[in-house]
């Protein structure tokens, strides 16, 4: 009986997980920021030891480990990619870095970034004007905004960074914003 009645709660909760997966908008696919410009990205962002940042998809994890391992910041990434997830957070054990760095597994909608004092964003442009709102709600006012690529609509760069060539042969433009 107490077998049956475990397998109903099990049974119920890998449900519920499912819908939730199924739940989350999908604001960009995965495609990783070059090492190079991750680390021009957190100059640019002005992050300095024991600050909390957040990646807002945190991919493979990269944007985090560097935060913490480099920068010596307090670090937070996003992702509901559950493959992401687990490679990111077994990277961050392997590195002895979990006092620093965390992946949470979850939808960046549902997220309380009030806390922060850098994020990092690479998502489509259409999903910052979608994450732009909750923002604007949560983030307390100083917070920088280092995003790769794609610009907040209605929000003005308080400074620009060009990279002509990554190594790879491709630019990118870092936009940095203070709330
Ligand atoms: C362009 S990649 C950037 C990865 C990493 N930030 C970097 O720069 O290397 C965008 C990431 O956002 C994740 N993502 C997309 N929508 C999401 C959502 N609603 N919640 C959490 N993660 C999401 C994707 O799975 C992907 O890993």
């Amino acid at each position: 009986m107490r077998t049956w009645i475990s397998l109903a709660v099990l049974l119920c909760a890998t449900a519920a997980l499912g819908q939730d997966t199924k739940s989350v908008e999908k604001l960009a696919p995965y495609y990783p920021t070059p090492e190079t410009v991750v680390e021009r990205m957190l100059k640019l962002g002005g992050l300095k030891a024991g600050e909390k940042m957040f990646d807002l998809g945190s991919g493979d994890g990269r944007i985090v480990i560097m935060a913490a391992e480099k920068f010596k910041a307090d670090a937070t990434g996003v992702e509901f990619d559950a493959d992401l997830v687990k490679e990111s957070s077994t990277r961050i054990r392997s590195l002895g870095l979990e006092k620093r760095a965390r992946i949470i597994h979850g939808d960046i909608a549902k997220q309380d970034f009030s806390s922060a004092a850098l994020l990092t964003v690479y998502l489509l442009p259409t999903s910052n004007s979608k994450i732009r709102p909750l923002l604007e709600k949560q983030l307390k006012p100083g917070t920088r905004i280092v995003a790769h690529d794609f610009t907040f609509q209605d929000w003005t760069p308080i400074k620009e960074e060009h990279i002509e060539d990554d190594g790879e042969g491709r630019s990118h433009t870092l936009y940095l914003y203070v709330r």
